[in-house]
């Protein structure tokens, strides 16, 4: 059978006695159903063709292939398999050379891996990063890279999912040669050339000796098997990965293939390899706000940053980093070298861990410059405020750079939570103002909300997240609302988990749970990270405006007030020993909560494991709905992206949004409908959930909106 479509995506040309066949499938030459069909077609006319001698396998533009294509998965596959096409290139009579430049991932490598003979360009990036999609190397590439490279060095490639280099392929085995050019198709006829000339055979790599050693190839997946289990926290596909290899090992080559494929559509089948492909495309369509389409950036080659605190030092460093000159502005001395005290105490951290040299430091801290005059930030062309989270503040502020930057100099704002608006509104060049909203910390954390107020011109957006790109950061649009998406959805989950402990359940189960379900900490390990003081004061800044008839849980107050603020005070709602980083429950903050839970006159009650889920997981989905329905989030997967980036939010569920379509959101629905009947101020279902499952649809129907 052949596929409904043939679009000429492979190419064959005669040239000599070589037959060059060019995979051209933009724009990563993903191995579709075409792709494959035309590619058996290719190695089926060099067999048959006695002109032919050898075969050359290239790819059209920057890369050679970057893997099987990553849409076809979840849907019915179509012939050829790509296991089948890669086992015909390795039978295939005549020599078969992968010439390699870009990226070669994935399938990519497994064809190249089927293929005689491997060079690659200098730019070339090889993996097998099936694992970071929740899968296995399907078409060979369990079997074929241990035989290759050994196991141990296979399964380091195939767990780690890392990208390798020409150099480093070259050196472990991968590649047989690496080209000098810069031309793919002259390296590779020279190469195929050289290779007739010597009469080299089609080699085939089941042939090859890397696990010839039993004993200590056993000893590598044994090894393995173990770091795996400790490290891969509830993953699916790496343990399945070192099974495959212990099949490579055990069993005739064939035998290895039939039990990778089974391996592999566990895998493919498995919710995980959903989240992770959905986490995958998200983090593309991010990209792809309106402005970013409509509008041209601005060019950034120098930044300012107002206030040297925890976020202003932190940007700084991003900035710096990414080889932008900074300027810092501080309120007056002694602020300014605390400031600058910041960002260099970031460098000796990274000298003290062999991570950088003394000489890139002062390469680095050479572009940074402080002053306490805003007339240093004339020429800046983008110009970051992180000063008190105060509207006050942060107008003067704003007023002090309408003055002093020149025409055209984006100026953003940190805040986390004022309105955008209120503060362009207040200078004479509102359409130059967004929201640059990193998290801490900001020189680590990837996550960049944009927020787009009223006024703001598309051109400045599209800088934004030209910025984000230039800082390898991960940018998401948001609007203005009071936490824009991702600390606005906190708020809410945030107070569904002390609505559970003032009811019964110990942070410490909260946190325990939470951890299982993939978060790298629970909510009240974060609070204790980030500094309870933070929350405390913004919850006595909004004291005044509360809903005095919304639930109001007091026991972050209570600790608070004791001055146990979390890590940095070495007690919060654990207990940190001697400034240990990890802390261990505190019996006494255990009877805070139970002497809260009586004035509050609340009975406690047991929480199992499930219900702690789905009580935060509706809080979050709920109020992640609400975002969308909004427009404060584009569609349901900006949210998912924000969370993880932002929050820790376990990539292999892909999100709350996609985590809620894996559950069924009418499922949602229904527990945030029984929530409601204690509690109907808090628990108000969004309008966009009950729309969806009236209509039967997920939130994934509105991710194609934007
Ligand atoms: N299948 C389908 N589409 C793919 C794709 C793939 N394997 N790889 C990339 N794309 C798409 C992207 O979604 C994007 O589409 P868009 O323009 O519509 O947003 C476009 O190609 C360009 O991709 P990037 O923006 O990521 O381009 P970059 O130049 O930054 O990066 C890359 C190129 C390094 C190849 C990167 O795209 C990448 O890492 N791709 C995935 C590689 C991968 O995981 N391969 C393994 C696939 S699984 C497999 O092969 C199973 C097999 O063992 C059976
Ligand atoms: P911080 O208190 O550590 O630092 C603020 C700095 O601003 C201080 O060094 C202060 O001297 C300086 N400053 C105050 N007024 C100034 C002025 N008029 N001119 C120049 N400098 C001035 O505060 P932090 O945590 O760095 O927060 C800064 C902003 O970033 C706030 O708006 C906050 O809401 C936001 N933010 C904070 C996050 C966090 O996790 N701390 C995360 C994301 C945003």
């Amino acid at each position: 059978m052949t596929p409904e479509v043939s679009a000429d995506v492979v190419t064959q040309e005669l040239r000599g006695r070589i037959l060059v066949v060019t995979i051209d499938n933009p724009p990563v030459n993903a191995l579709g159903a075409n792709v494959r069909y035309e590619l058996q077609l290719a190695i089926e006319a060099a067999e048959t063709n006695a002109a032919v001698d050898a075969v050359l396998l290239l790819g059209a533009g920057r890369n050679f292939i970057a893997g099987a294509d990553i849409r076809e998965f979840g849907k019915a596959p179509l012939p050829p398999s790509l296991p089948d096409v890669c086992n015909q290139i390795e039978a295939c009579g005549k020599p078969v050379v992968a010439a390699i430049r870009g990226a070669a991932l994935g399938g990519g490598l497994e064809i190249a891996l089927a293929a005689h003979y491997r060079i690659a360009l200098a730019d070339a990036k090889l993996g097998l990063p099936e694992v970071a999609l929740g899968l296995l190397p399907g078409a060979g590439g369990t079997q074929r890279a241990p035989h290759l490279l050994g196991a141990k060095a296979a399964l380091d490639l195939m767990l780690s999912g890392r990208h390798l280099g020409a150099k480093e392929a070259h050196a472990i085995g991968l590649i047989d040669r690496i080209g000098e050019g810069d031309d793919v198709l002259t390296e590779g006829l020279a190469y195929t050339r050289a290779l007739l000339t010597a009469r080299a055979p089609a080699r085939r790599t089941r042939d090859a000796n890397g696990l010839a050693d039993h004993v200590a190839s056993r000893a590598a997946i044994d090894v393995a098997r173990a770091e795996t289990s400790k490290k891969s926290r509830g993953l699916f596909a790496p343990l399945r990965i070192v099974d495959a290899v212990r099949a490579a090992l055990e069993s005739p080559f064939d035998e290895g293939l039939r039990h990778e494929r089974q391996l592999f559509l566990q895998c493919l089948d498995s919710p995980q390899r959903a989240g992770l492909v959905h986490a995958f495309f998200a983090e593309r369509e991010v990209l792809k706000a309106p402005e970013t389409r409509d509008a041209k950036p601005r060019a950034i080659a120098s930044v300012g940053v107002v206030g040297g605190g925890t976020m202003g030092a932190g940007i700084a460093v991003a900035v710096l980093d990414a080889g932008l000159p900074v300027t810092m502005i501080e309120r007056d001395d002694a602020a300014l070298a605390r400031g600058r005290a910041h960002v260099e105490k970031v460098y000796e951290a990274l000298i003290a861990k062999g991570r950088m040299t003394p000489e890139t430091r002062a390469a680095v801290l050479a572009r940074f410059s402080g002053s306490t005059s805003y007339d240093a930030l004339g020429a800046a062309d983008l110009v970051i405020e992180a000063v008190f989270e105060d509207m006050a503040v942060k107008q003067a502020v704003f007023a002090e750079l309408d003055r002093v930057c020149k025409p055209g100099a984006v100026l953003a704002t940190n805040t986390s939570y004022l309105d955008i608006d209120e503060i362009a509104a207040s200078i004479s060049r509102p359409a130059d103002v967004v929201g640059l909203h990193f998290f801490s910390p900001a020189n680590v954390m990837k996550l960049l909300e944009v927020v787009v107020p009223a006024q703001v011109s598309a051109d400045v957006v599209a800088t934004a997240f030209e910025l984000a790109k230039k800082l390898r950061k991960v940018p998401v649009r948001a609007g203005v609302c009071d936490g824009f998406i991702g600390n606005r959805v906190l708020a809410v989950y945030r107070a569904a988990a002390d609505h559970m402990m003032e009811d019964g359940a110990s942070p410490y189960q909260i946190d325990r749970v939470l951890r299982e379900f993939g978060f790298p900490m629970g909510p009240f390990q974060v609070s204790d990270l980030a500094g309870g003081d933070i929350g405390w004061a913004t919850r006595k800044r909004r004291a005044a405006t509360r809903d005095p008839k919304a639930r109001y849980v007091q026991i972050a107050d209570r600790i608070c007030e004791r001055g146990w603020f979390g890590q940095k005070t070495g007690r919060g709602y654990y207990l940190y020993p001697d400034g240990a980083r990890s802390g261990v429950p505190d019996p006494e903050v255990e009877a805070i909560i139970d002497a809260e839970r009586e004035r509050a006159g609340i009975a406690p009650r047991a929480f199992t494991d499930d219900e702690i889920i789905r009580r935060y997981m509706a809080a979050m989905i709920n109020e992640g709905a609400n975002v969308v329905h909004e427009g404060i989030a584009l569609r349901p997967l900006d949210v998912d992206v924000t969370f993880l980036y932002g929050y820790g939010f376990p990539r292999h569920r892909g999100g709350p949004m996609k985590y809620a379509d894996s559950i069924g959101l009418a499922k949602v629905l229904a527990d945030i409908r029984e929530f409601a009947k204690e509690d109907p101020i808090f628990w108000k279902p969004s309008p966009l959930i009950v729309e969806l499952v009236e209509q039967g649809e997920t939130l994934a129907s509105l991710n194609q909106s934007a």
